[in-house]
């Protein structure tokens, strides 16, 4: 199966990316050699590559990092050149202008790439019969729940982001029967700029920290959310249409921004950092996030009898380096 991955140098792209292909060199090559990915994105594959990194043997794997075509999803002659030439039987969407506050900014940029650029990747998949698989987000959500948000739910976004994501969503479904959309939430990851890091950061240089505690969802671990797509994709393998459709995943159980600073400093054995919990009022950025952004990942539970392990197990591993 070829599989198309836009994004694919972002947070989510690279761990995708390595899942896909078997994580690591030390997987079996027929393993390997499954899934054929072709990466999309406007920047380079970040380097040293994750295989290559993890010491695969002189001439086991040559070419570790993927064929990346530089192009624009809001060039839509481009990337229909692109998709002629390549026709992937599978694509992957993960390509999005991610900043929420810049978004919320610059309102025009986050539509074009967000919106305009699903839509143009919707309707070539459209054009060409290929199934397509759209990463979206809690942020579609705003917030008023006091249970967490079922795939049947009514989205209702209060941020541009947000909106300029369900738009995508929306194009997503009215253009194609085949297609998935994976909501998840407050990912953080190796390969990209994150909450986790952010804090470890922070901690190194200050001797308090004000974090937000009126904000509650799903801190959900890149390769956690990637081993599940996987999962999905297997299944999908052998049960095609009968998966279609829209489905939450994220690590298990919830907390807020203060309650994942806690644990961050706690599993990388910081004590002298003292965290100060603030509203989202006080912080007053740019965009207005979710009180409660919580996901229930039922679709998941129901179709696969899957479900994805609690947070701080994941944020455990990662602050390992796993
Ligand atoms: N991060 C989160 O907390 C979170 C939460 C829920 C859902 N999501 C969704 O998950 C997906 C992956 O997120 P992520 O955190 O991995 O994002 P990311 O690290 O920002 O990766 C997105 C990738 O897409 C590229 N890209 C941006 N605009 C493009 C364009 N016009 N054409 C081609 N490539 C373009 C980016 O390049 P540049 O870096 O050069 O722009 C980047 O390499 C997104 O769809 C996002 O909406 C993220």
């Amino acid at each position: 199966m070829k599989i198309l991955i836009t994004g694919i140098s972002g947070m989510l792209g690279v761990d995708l990316y390595r899942v896909l292909r078997g994580e690591s060199h030390k997987a079996p090559k027929v393993l390997r050699d499954k899934y054929e990915i072709v990466g999309l994105d406007t920047k380079d594959f970040p380097f040293p590559s994750p295989l290559r990194e993890e010491g695969s043997g002189e001439g086991e794997d040559e070419s570790p990092s993927p064929p990346i075509h530089k192009v624009d999803i809001t060039d839509f002659k481009a990337i229909k050149e692109l998709f002629s030439q390549l026709i992937p039987d599978f694509v992957i969407h993960t390509a999005a202008y991610t900043d929420v506050d810049g978004c919320e900014k610059n309102p025009d940029k986050a539509h074009k790439i967000n919106a305009a650029g699903a839509q143009n990747v919707a309707l070539l998949c459209w054009k060409l019969d290929i199934p397509l698989m759209y990463i979206s987000t809690d942020f579609v959500f705003g917030g008023e729940s006091k249970v967490p948000y079922a795939e049947f739910d009514e989205p209702c976004p209060i941020n541009v982001y947000g909106k300029s994501k369900l738009a995508g969503e929306e194009y997503v479904k009215s253009l194609l029967d085949k297609f998935f959309i994976i909501r998840t939430s407050w990912l953080y990851g190796r390969w990209g700029k994150n909450f986790v890091e952010t804090i470890l950061k922070l901690a190194r240089e200050k001797s308090e920290l004000k974090v937000v505690r009126n904000q509650v969802g799903s801190p959900t671990y890149t390769l956690d959310l990637s081993q599940q797509i996987k999962k999905l994709l297997l299944a999908y393998e052998e049960q095609k249409s009968a998966l279609y459709g829209i489905y939450h995943i994220t690590n298990s159980g919830s907390c807020s921004w203060y309650e994942f600073t806690q644990e961050i400093l706690r599993l990388a054995d910081i004590k002298d950092v003292k965290v100060v919990p603030i509203t989202s009022k006080e912080l007053a950025r740019p965009a207005a996030r979710p009180q409660f952004s919580v996901l229930n990942n039922y679709r998941l539970k129901r179709k696969l009898g899957s479900s994805m392990r609690q947070w701080k197990e994941a944020l455990k591993d990662y602050l390992k380096k796993e």
